[in-house]
Formats: C-alpha cells, structure tokens, sequence
C-alpha cells in the first residue's frame, strides 16, 4: 500500500536527551537514547515530508531522508527549533533536561584537601514543546508532545496536553520494568482532543510507522471528520 503523502510538509523533530554542562568536562544528562524520535524522524521522510530533526546527544546514525541539527543543551535545541521554523508539524520526543546549572563554571572544578564539595544551582530551562504549541502566526498545524510517566499515565498527560498547547500527546509509562526508557519497544497511548487510544507494544520503529501514518491522515484532503 502507498504512502499517504507528506509531500510539500515540513516536519520538526527533537530528539534525544539534552546535557547541561557543570564544567567543561562534567555535565547532567538522562537515559533518554533518542531511538524513538530518530524512528519517526525517518518514518515521516518516507511519507515525503522535509524532516529537520533537533537532536541531543544520542549514538545513532541519521535518520534517512533527515536534514540533522545536532545540539547539546535545552537552549541550544530551543534556537535550533526556533531557526528551523516555519514547520506544519512538530513532534517533541526530546528529554529536554528540566534545569541547566545555573553555576557551571568555564574551568573544570577542582576537589582539594579542606576544599568544599561544590554546590549545583539549578535555574529552568525553556519548555520547547509549550513555546511550538503556544498560539501564533507560527504555530505548526500539529504540534506532538511525548509524555513520560511512572504512574498516573492518562490523567498526567491529558492535563499536559492542554498545559503545553499541543495537539496529541504520546503517553508512555517509562517504570524501569517496562524497559521502555532506552529500549527498542514502546507501549504508548496516543491521546487527542477527541479521547485516547492504547497502542500494543511494539517496536520503536513500528509505532514511528504508525504515527506518522496518523499525521498523513491527519493532512490528508480527504481526513474524515
Ligand atoms: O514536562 P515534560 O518534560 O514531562 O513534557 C514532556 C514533553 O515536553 C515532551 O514532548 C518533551 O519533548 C517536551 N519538553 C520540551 N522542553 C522541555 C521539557 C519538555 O520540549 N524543556
């Protein structure tokens, strides 16, 4: 079966986790592996759209088809995104760190005897996904937020939906047990203004096929309703 067609569309990726410097050689990073922003990166390429994807630092091989922007912290991802703008679609896989080290020093920290032990100030960092979906002249057509949780799964991530301004939101229960962080597999409910609807497990690239598929349908003339 064809493709739909994605053609003319440009789509906007993050992916990956984002690494916060402490000093030149330290920095706060997560387990995030990036598998699945980098599937639907490749996944929305073959459905013929322009995919810029925003990556943090992950050990994979670019996506087919992908124009790669790659990034290390949450600020540094935000003015990617904002440089890769206009899109249609966006979709934020990224784990973007939620703080950066608001005292990170340009030489590395030194122990010492009768030194103290350093002490982290941590300062928030952008909210990427919140700033793509806020209403605008530039806001994408479809805007996609991931939604990691170890409990709580729908009612956390309905009440993101609507807090971050996106579209649909793909909700997945990253409990260690479930393998899911870092894994191959993903076991996601993909939930819309119109309700929610739980996905089997399946492989990262298998629900990347999927989702992209939606967002053809999504912009297909001939949607139903
Ligand atoms: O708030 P939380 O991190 O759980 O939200 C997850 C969603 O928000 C993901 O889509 C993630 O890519 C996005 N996000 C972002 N910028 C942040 C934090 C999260 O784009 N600073």
């Amino acid at each position: 079966e064809a493709l739909p067609s994605l053609v003319g569309r440009h789509a906007l990726v993050t992916a990956g986790p984002t690494f916060e410097p402490i000093d030149p050689v330290r920095y706060l990073a997560n387990r995030s592996s990036g598998r699945q922003g980098y599937a639907i990166a490749a996944a929305l390429a073959a459905h013929g759209a322009r995919v810029t994807l925003v990556s943090g630092p992950a050990d994979l091989p670019p996506p087919p088809g992908a124009d790669v922007r790659r990034v290390e912290t949450a600020a540094q991802m935000l003015a990617a995104c904002q440089a890769a703008l206009p899109c249609d679609i966006a979709v934020c896989t990224a784990a973007v760190a939620d703080w950066h080290v608001a005292n990170s020093t340009d030489r590395k920290m030194k122990k010492g005897p009768g030194a103290a032990a350093p002490v982290l100030t941590l300062a928030p960092n952008p909210d990427i996904l919140a700033q793509l979906g806020a209403p605008g002249p530039a806001r994408p057509a479809l805007v996609v937020g991931f939604a990691a949780e170890t409990h709580d799964l729908e009612r956390y991530a309905a009440a993101k939906r609507v807090a971050k301004g996106c579209d649909w939101i793909v909700a997945n229960d990253v409990r260690p047990e479930t393998g899911i962080m870092g894994g191959a597999e993903n076991e996601i409910v993909l939930m819309t203004a119109d309700g929610s609807e739980r996905w089997p497990r399946l492989a990262k690239e298998a629900v990347a096929r999927r989702l992209a598929q939606r967002i053809a349908e999504f912009f297909s003339p001939d949607r139903s309703p």
